[in-house]
């Protein structure tokens, strides 16, 4: 399979970005300047430095010392959004879109980002996940910086390195889950794989009103404030939480989501990406949700994962993935299979029907793949397992012990008190730092002693996971390990917690502080 490319020179020679809504791409237009040289960027005929707030994502170009400044503005604020035909909510998001514009910068180019909070009475930040940002950028309130209150704005500024796949989103409360999500690409200068079109794919559990605590969604089970889930499906309340609300097993609770949605779109009316015959097709995953793990697989089509969390991995072929949340994969299709296919993410946890996409190739006429299609690699085949992953850049030294060891429980549930979820036994913030010192090599071991996964993700550094680098790593469900090891060598205070968003708020999360 020539899917390595050793000189890595091909650059993708036609890009789509397919979006449903017009209004997303406009300013959006503006990652024109990615296919000229390096030192040709300045794409913008706007003066350096200045930006129109009209245009969603407004980028202006300026040069600074160490090459190009990419400037971009953020406006927190309510929104109304349309995710299928003829409904639209009343949310939050940034530049008057939901999901957020996409900031798109390439490898060692400077990213200076104004976020201006025009939320209704809240504070806000805003974090660039997967990054490692200098500390004071990373945006956790409380931890790395106080809430931008409203009205006021803050300028984030930072080296975008290395390349990859991520995402921006509200750090505050559960802000994330009521829209304040985008994706952020930073593009390779030579990419370790060949492709001649990419597509972007979000997925997102889409909530319709202002998201609640676990707890209160608890005390609201009759009134339809949640929803309860569990493996097993046994139900255990059963008859309450009508009108909104489902309770079975002994889990825990997800919101009353309405619906699971790829690329701000309704599975009744999904988003369109398109293949030609013979093409490499590039997409990167991105799970921007907030209480959601997919498996996702492509009917018609295996997958090539090619990074996972945006770095570089040896292509390795699969029929279906598991991404929990704030997870991202890029995966190269073969385009070899015309027809319309349904591209399906199907929710590891509770019972929201799947997040559906089309891939169509424009030689046939048929442009919807049959009903409810499901594609073989939900139904079997091979899933990708994080021992599969074997990263193409030198991971952490071979072969050294670790300097420092960790062994951390995961538990909780709504069989604890008020619906805690904990990180060897304290709630954040009523939680020790974790500490370590500059230079250690950290190793973490994870039991997960609930019934619900949890994805775990750690603020400004990769690990290695098994023998590939990422930021965020799944602890399966019952009695689920997990194990990573970093290198301490960005000083500061860095969040890690669990990226179901309801866990973190609940208070399962811990800082690793700098001794
Ligand atoms: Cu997406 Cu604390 O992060
Ligand atoms: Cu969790």
């Amino acid at each position: 399979m020539s899917s390595t490319s050793s000189s890595g020179s091909r650059r993708p020679s036609r890009r789509e970005f397919l979006r449903r809504s017009p209004s997303a791409l406009a300013g959006l237009t503006a990652a024109g300047p990615l296919l000229l040289p390096f030192g040709c960027r300045q794409r913008s005929n706007d003066p350096p430095g200045s930006s129109n707030p009209d245009s969603a994502g407004s980028e202006t170009t300026s040069q600074s010392l160490n090459g190009p400044v990419r400037e971009h503005t953020l406006t927190a604020g309510p929104i109304e959004t349309e995710v299928g035909p003829g409904r639209t909510w009343n949310t939050w998001g940034y530049n008057g879109q939901y999901p957020g514009p996409e900031l798109r910068v390439t490898e060692g180019e400077r990213l200076r980002v104004t976020v201006e909070n025009q939320l209704p009475d809240a504070g806000t930040t805003v974090h660039w996940h997967g990054l490692p940002v200098p500390n004071g950028m990373d945006g956790v309130p409380g931890v790395t910086q106080a809430p931008i209150p409203p009205g006021e704005s803050m300028t984030y500024e930072y080296e975008a390195a290395p390349a990859g796949t991520y995402m921006y989103h509200s750090h505050r409360g559960l802000q994330l889950d009521r829209g304040l999500v985008g994706p952020l690409i930073v593009e390779e200068r030579t990419p370790h794989v060949d492709y001649d079109r990419e597509h972007l794919v979000i997925l997102d559990d889409f909530l319709s009103g202002a998201p609640k605590p676990l707890n209160e969604l608890a005390e609201r089970q009759g009134g339809g404030g949640g929803c309860m889930m569990g493996n097993d499906r046994r139900g255990m309340m059963d008859g309450r939480g009508q009108g909104g609300g489902m309770m079975s097993g002994m889990g825990g609770i997800i919101p009353p989501y309405e619906g699971l949605l790829m690329n701000g779109q309704m599975p009744g009316d999904p988003s369109v990406f398109e293949m030609k015959q013979g093409e490499r097709v590039r997409f990167r995953l991105i799970n921007l949700s907030s209480a959601t793990t997919y498996d996702l697989a492509l009917s018609g089509h295996r997958m090539l994962v090619s990074h996972t969390d945006g770095r570089p991995v040896e292509p390795v072929e699969v029929d279906s993935l598991r991404i929990g949340m704030g997870e991202r994969y890029d995966v190269i299709v073969e385009a070899n299979n015309p027809g319309a296919h349904a591209l399906v993410a199907e929710a590891v946890e509770g019972d929201v029907p799947p997040a559906r996409a089309v891939v169509r190739y424009p030689s046939v006429r048929r442009t919807r793949p049959p009903e409810g299609q499901v594609p073989e690699g939900l139904q079997g085949g091979r899933r990708l397992r994080y021992g599969d992953l074997q990263s193409v850049e030198t991971p952490l030294g071979p072969g050294e012990e670790p300097d420092r060891t960790m062994n951390l429980r995961l538990s909780g549930g709504m069989m604890m008190s008020r619906g805690e979820w904990s990180i060897d036994g304290q709630h954040y913030p009523d939680a020790d730092p974790l500490e370590i010192r500059q230079g250690e090599r950290v190793r973490v071991n994870m039991q997960n002693r609930s019934m619900m996964l949890h994805p775990m993700h750690l603020h400004g550094h990769f690990f290695q996971v098994g023998n590939a680098l990422k930021d965020t790593v799944i602890t399966e469900a019952h009695m689920g390990q997990a194990s990573f090891e970093f290198e301490a060598d960005n000083p500061g205070d860095w969040f890690f917690h669990c990226h179901n968003l309801y866990h973190l708020e609940a208070g399962m999360a811990r800082v690793f502080e700098y001794a």
